[in-house]
């Protein structure tokens, strides 16, 4: 079975921080998962009212991929997961195009699950249901561009309209303005629009109200209890990437391992909470307050994004929390490197390295000229290449004192995603209750919200 490992050497080998005082973080760590694994879980069962301060309490995603599992195995089709796999089959065969309507948390997921496990060329490439994706902006630009290419298109596009709230302007603008097209384009040949539009959001929000109205056939609800940028595993993610061909049990299975390792691995052996222990200390005691996740597969820059709202949005409040920057390597080798070797003294670098390349490695191959001086190692491959940039980088930002760390997947499948995603989540938990701060929810967003909404002279109700 693949397993994640994390090892965080080079930080002890740079000084920053020892492996000593993370042994006395130990305590704290093991209170910190007691009030996940049992505390935080019992409160929410309770249903009782909660106190202020815990408010809110997302802690659900935390369960959320065994009780899935679970529920599968008892009813079947009738599970969510079983209903995520019927709805994907009839997409495939009823739409060559879907539009993801989504932002934040309700599209984070998708775009790296679909970078992460999809063939880079996916939506190029014949046979393949397409996967487009709108309302994470307002751009006039890329909004006016996606219209443009499904108004070419004379077969019918599917839209999954995902919202937890049901009320993100961004996703409602982008949602009109697709359901409008849909209506021009639409031949008699097509699917009905209720077989068209499948929404993920709340019961009776503004856009399941929208969902009745339309009669739609199929909907999912991202479960309560569970945060936008906690709800990958929840159908926010899993609807995407079953429809992409990505094995959704694998990712639920993945997810439970970790865990289970979480919650019977000591300290030391743990990767949630040496991961977050590790970053706390850094940032609150070496004051290694910029966390970089350096990613040496294009394929995973989407995922350092999705990693970047995780801890952004979840431990950035009261003035506290390490701030995030996803790095692809080599290419930010010849941007950013440079300042991570000589400039401020203010950085974690965490390298996330697959330990088995999915692709045959590609040899830099012969050549009839050796002005390049490559004829040595034209036996070689670009993973080889890729392997010496890495550690090279690593040893030289470790001799200047600058720590890294290193996260290590098995492999780009749905199982050590899995894993990743919900030890991140976890550990943006655990480090949250090390720092005081309450991981779920994100009230500073809200002053730009309504901002907007005045200069805009919209309703608020
Ligand atoms: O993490 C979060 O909760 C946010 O980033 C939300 O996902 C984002 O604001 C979108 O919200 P909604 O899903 O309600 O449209």
């Amino acid at each position: 079975m693949p397993m994640l490992s994390y090892d965080p050497g080079g930080v002890f080998r740079s000084g920053a921080v020892t492996s000593e005082q993370l042994e006395q973080l130990a305590p704290r760590l093991e209170s910190a998962r007691q009030e996940i694994d049992q505390d935080d879980l019992a409160v929410l069962a309770a249903g009782d009212s909660l106190p202020a301060d815990r408010k809110p309490l997302d802690a659900t995603f935390y369960p959320l991929p065994e009780q899935l599992l679970v529920e599968q195995q008892q009813a079947g089709n009738k599970s969510v997961v079983g209903r995520i796999g019927q709805l994907a089959a009839r997409l495939q065969d009823q739409v060559e195009t879907v539009v993801l309507l989504g932002i934040g948390g309700s599209s984070a997921g998708a775009r790296s699950l679909m970078d992460a496990c999809c063939h880079p060329y996916h939506n190029q490439k014949e046979g393949r249901t397409r996967l487009f994706f709108a309302g994470g902006n307002v751009d006039n630009d890329a909004t006016g561009a996606l219209l443009e290419l499904l108004s070419a298109d004379p077969r019918p596009f599917a839209m999954l309209a995902i919202s937890k709230s049901g009320g993100t302007l961004e996703t409602a603008i982008a949602l009109r303005q697709l359901m409008a097209l849909q209506e021009q384009l639409r031949t008699p040949a097509w699917p009905a629009s209720a077989d068209l539009l499948v929404p993920v959001t709340a019961p009776g929000s503004r856009l399941d109200r929208i969902a009745d109205e339309v009669g739609c056939s199929e909907r999912f609800s991202v479960p309560e209890g569970v945060g936008g940028r906690f709800s990958i595993l929840s159908p926010a993610g899993l609807l995407p990437a079953a429809l992409l061909g990505i094995d959704i049990e694998k990712l639920l299975e993945g997810a439970a391992a970790m865990n289970e390792r979480f919650r019977q691995a000591p300290p030391g052996e743990n990767p949630v909470l040496d991961y977050a222990g590790v970053g706390y200390l850094a940032e609150t005691t070496a004051e290694l307050t910029t966390r970089v996740l350096a990613m040496w597969n294009e394929s995973l820059y989407s995922t350092g994004l999705w990693c970047d709202q995780l801890l952004a949005e979840s431990l950035g409040k009261q003035q506290r929390g390490a701030t995030p920057l996803t790095t692809l390597n080599t290419r930010d080798l010849h941007s950013r490197a440079q300042q991570h070797q000589q400039g401020r003294r203010d950085k974690l670098i965490t390298n996330l390295v697959v330990a088995g390349s999915g692709t045959t490695s590609l040899a830099i191959g012969p050549s009839p000229w050796n002005h390049d001086r490559l004829d040595s190692v034209q036996h070689l491959g670009l993973d080889d290449v890729e392997r010496a940039a890495r550690e090279g980088t690593s040893e030289a930002l470790q001799a200047v004192g600058c720590p890294t760390a290193e996260i290590e997947l098995a492999g780009l499948d749905p199982f050590s995603l899995g894993e990743f995603y919900q030890m991140m989540m976890l550990a943006t938990v655990v480090e949250g209750k090390l720092l005081g701060v309450n991981p779920y929810g994100q009230p500073g967003v809200e002053a730009y919200k309504q901002n907007m909404a005045r200069l805009l002279g919209l309703d608020q109700d």
